[in-house]
């Protein structure tokens, strides 16, 4: 993969994403599953929610693919050895393997991909006949400012822009009908996560902030220090700082 873009730190993201992962298990726990599946996870990240799924697939295997270097050097360094789970550099729209999977999932990635589309006609050539997906893509944040529209940073995250490419069901639903899948159920999903203190939220925006903005260190930590005072001041509390949203949740099958 091309290292230049690599503007995920796998270490830190699992040191400081505890919320993602939560989110993640909880969905894992709530599949139907037989226990003998092959899964893609697509945007794998630190791998802990691959293992997770690995877990419940005994007699099964999970493959989890990352774009990112960084975060597949740290999963294999913490799940390397575990004999139903590997994982590969990849990017999902255009990862190519003879493999076909029972079960591809993805969390808190594909509001990272602005090619959607793309990843979703992937995902369907990649899946069996009967195949499921499920895929939570990041649909609104809320608690505090919109720093990216704002007169300080606007102007050095052009043209580049936020890297953050939020999604609705209708627009996800047009999409996944377009690429074949039938059974499709796609909805939105609330979400709030409170952060006990300023240091835990600014910790857990540091984990994505450096990509979403693709600033340099020290920029993207004045970025999300701001972000912090601005939640701060509009939540008129330094403790117990809220972060809302919504998520879409997108649940489809390969036809038979
Ligand atoms: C916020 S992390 C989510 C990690 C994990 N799924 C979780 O929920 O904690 C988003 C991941 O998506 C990956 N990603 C973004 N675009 C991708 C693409 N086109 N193909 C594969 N992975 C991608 C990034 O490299 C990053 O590791």
């Amino acid at each position: 993969m091309n290292k230049s873009i690599d503007t995920w730190n796998g270490q830190y993201y699992k040191q400081h994403s505890d919320s993602q992962l939560q989110r993640g298990l909880g969905t894992i726990e709530s599949l139907t599953l037989h226990g003998d599946e092959a899964a893609l996870d697509v945007g794998c990240g630190d791998g802990r929610i691959t293992v997770a799924l690995a877990k419940r697939l005994p007699h099964g295997s999970v493959l989890g693919l990352d774009l990112s270097e960084s975060m597949i050097n740290e999963a294999k360094k913490s799940f390397g050895d575990i004999p139903n789970v590997s994982f590969v550099n990849d990017n999902i729209i255009t990862f190519a393997t003879d493999k076909r999977f029972d079960l591809a999932v993805s969390f808190g990635t594909f509001h990272w991909i602005s090619d959607q589309l793309g990843a979703f006609k992937n995902i369907f050539t990649l899946l069996k006949p009967g195949g499921r997906m499920v895929v939570k893509i990041g649909a609104e944040r809320r608690g505090g400012p919109n720093l990216f529209e704002s007169a300080k940073w606007k102007p050095l995250l052009e043209p580049k822009g936020q890297r953050w490419f939020p999604q609705t069901p209708e627009k996800g639903q047009a999409m996944l009908e377009a690429c074949g899948f039938t059974a499709i159920d796609v909805r939105y999903e609330e979400r709030t996560t409170t952060y006990s203190n300023q240091e835990a939220l600014f910790d857990w925006l540091m984990g994505w902030v450096p990509h979403s903005t693709g600033l340099p260190l020290e920029q993207a930590q004045e970025f999300a220090r701001d972000m912090v005072a601005g939640a701060v001041k509009e939540q008129g509390r330094s403790e117990n700082i809220e972060q809302n949203g919504r998520a879409v949740v997108a649940i489809a099958r390969k036809p038979v």
